[in-house]
């Protein structure tokens, strides 16, 4: 296949960067599509470990071009940092090799500050991670927001600054009651970032196009997870773009034609940051057992994850919605020491089953899960190198969910290095 598209299938952080700088060994073009700094996407290479919030996984290979697309907020504070922290480990030595589109929309500090204000202040809080997502997604959509091409230009830069703060200033000192923010420190704090863009801003639809003219691999990769889909997930309590592959096209500029494969990355079992309604959820010992196991601490603002069960309900209706091609398993070793595993197949509400979500918030929360039990296999199965190398109940555990969610296991991961990984079917091959 020429291009593939890789999204998350359930509620972010199912180890997408795991995968992306694995398939990026096949890929020549890396472009990551919607989202900002809310991601943390880890990459474990043998004693190293890297979370990159905004650039690329695919940007720890030699070769690879990566593209921040013009879907994405970008904040370019957290970018200078993360170029710093790469060529600090002795990666990116070419940074001609990252590109950013002139039409990404840019982070600013007020979008940061009302974040914040609006979570703090707000009765019923999202979790967000406060990077300011929500805010710049509103200024994109009404037609507000400072691109990266406005932000390279001094004038045309200080001019939008100018009318977005007036407004902002307003909203943070009369309903916020809070402190506002000055324009010259903004400017001044900009100056460098505006600098450090012009190196690497592009038309990066043209780039793109050229490159798919060329049959260069292209390698779209998404952040956040399908059920924090600002459409599709359990809104409000969701990210602010669209996370399913259907926004591939929109947010890196190429026609839905383009993209051969749709790769999903799935947990074996589910986790949730921040708030929202979490059938299969396990609060209690079980759940922190996973936690434990499966170190499930949030990559961006190091938040306990919450944990629970697999739930093939989401991830079918994630399969139809990005039409994924093939699932990529993952953390399967996190199982490995419980004695039986669940499988949430349908949901309950009152006497009625349900084999796809709710669409009502308040449904979701009386969702009783029903549920498959499996032997567990109780080994360790972290130095499986092939399928076969794996216990028959766990691959009865992978023909189940293959069987109930309806597509084929692409790729099985037991454990978060490069090694631990079993390839199935390479979506680039
Ligand atoms: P992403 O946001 O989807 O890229 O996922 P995160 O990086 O936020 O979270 C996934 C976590 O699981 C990271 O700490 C990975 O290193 C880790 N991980 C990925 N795959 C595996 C695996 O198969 N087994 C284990 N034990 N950890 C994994
Ligand atoms: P990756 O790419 C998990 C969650 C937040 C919050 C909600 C809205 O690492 O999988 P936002 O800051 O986007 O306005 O927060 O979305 N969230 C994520 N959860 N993984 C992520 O990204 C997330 N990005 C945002 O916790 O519930
Ligand atoms: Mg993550």
């Amino acid at each position: 296949m020429a291009n593939v598209g890789v999204v998350g299938v359930q509620w972010g952080d199912e180890g997408k960067g795991k995968i992306i700088d694995y398939l990026s060994g096949f890929a020549d073009i890396i472009v990551r599509f919607q989202g900002g700094a809310n991601a943390g996407h880890t990459i474990v290479i043998g004693d190293k470990k890297v979370i990159l919030h905004l650039i690329p996984s695919g940007i720890l290979r030699e070769k690879t071009y990566c593209i921040i697309g013009n879907g994405v907020v970008m904040d370019p504070e957290v970018l200078e940092k993360e170029i710093e922290e790469l060529k600090g480990l002795g990666y990116l030595q070419d940074d001609r090799r990252l590109m950013i589109s002139g039409y990404t929309h840019v982070i600013m500090p007020y979008h940061k500050k009302l974040d914040a204000l609006k979570e703090s202040r707000s009765a019923k809080k999202i979790g967000t991670t406060g990077r300011g997502i929500g805010p710049a997604y509103e200024d994109r959509v009404s037609r507000m927001g400072i691109r990266v091409v406005d932000l390279i230009d001094r004038k045309v830069f200080r001019e939008k600054l100018k009318a977005n703060l007036e407004i902002k200033n307003f909203l943070i000192r009369r309903y916020y009651k809070d402190e506002p923010l000055m324009i010259r420190d903004i400017l001044k704090k900009f100056e460098p970032y505006r600098k450090m863009l012009k190196r690497h801003v592009t038309d990066s639809t043209s780039f793109l196009h050229k490159a798919m003219a060329k049959k260069k691999k292209i390698l779209f990769e998404g952040a956040q997870g399908t059920f924090l889909d600002i459409d599709h997930g359990t809104y409000p309590y969701v990210t602010s773009s669209n996370t399913i592959a259907g926004n591939i096209s929109a947010g890196a500029g190429v026609p839905p034609s383009a993209v051969d494969y749709i790769l999903g990355i799935c947990k074996t079992y589910t986790t949730r940051v921040g708030e929202g309604p979490f059938p299969t959820e396990l609060p209690g010992p079980e759940g922190e057992l996973m936690r434990k196991i499966g170190d499930e601490y949030g990559a961006t603002t190091g938040r306990p994850r919450r944990c629970g069960w697999f739930d093939a309900v989401l991830v079918r209706r994630a399969v139809k919605l990005s039409g994924i091609n093939g699932l990529s398993l993952m953390k399967l070793d996190v199982l490995d020491s419980f004695d039986t595993i669940k499988i949430c197949t349908h949901y309950k509400i009152g006497k009625r089953l349900y084999e796809e979500p709710p669409m009502a918030l308040q449904d979701f929360y009386r969702c009783e899960p029903q549920y498959e039990e499996m032997p567990g296999w109780k080994t360790s199965i972290k130095d499986a190198r092939r399928l076969e190398d794996l216990p028959e109940q766990t691959l009865r555990y992978i023909r189940r969910i293959e069987e109930l969610v309806g597509v084929p296991a692409a790729i099985v991961s037991t454990g978060p290095d490069r090694e631990s990984t079993i390839i199935l079917t390479n979506p680039f091959a």
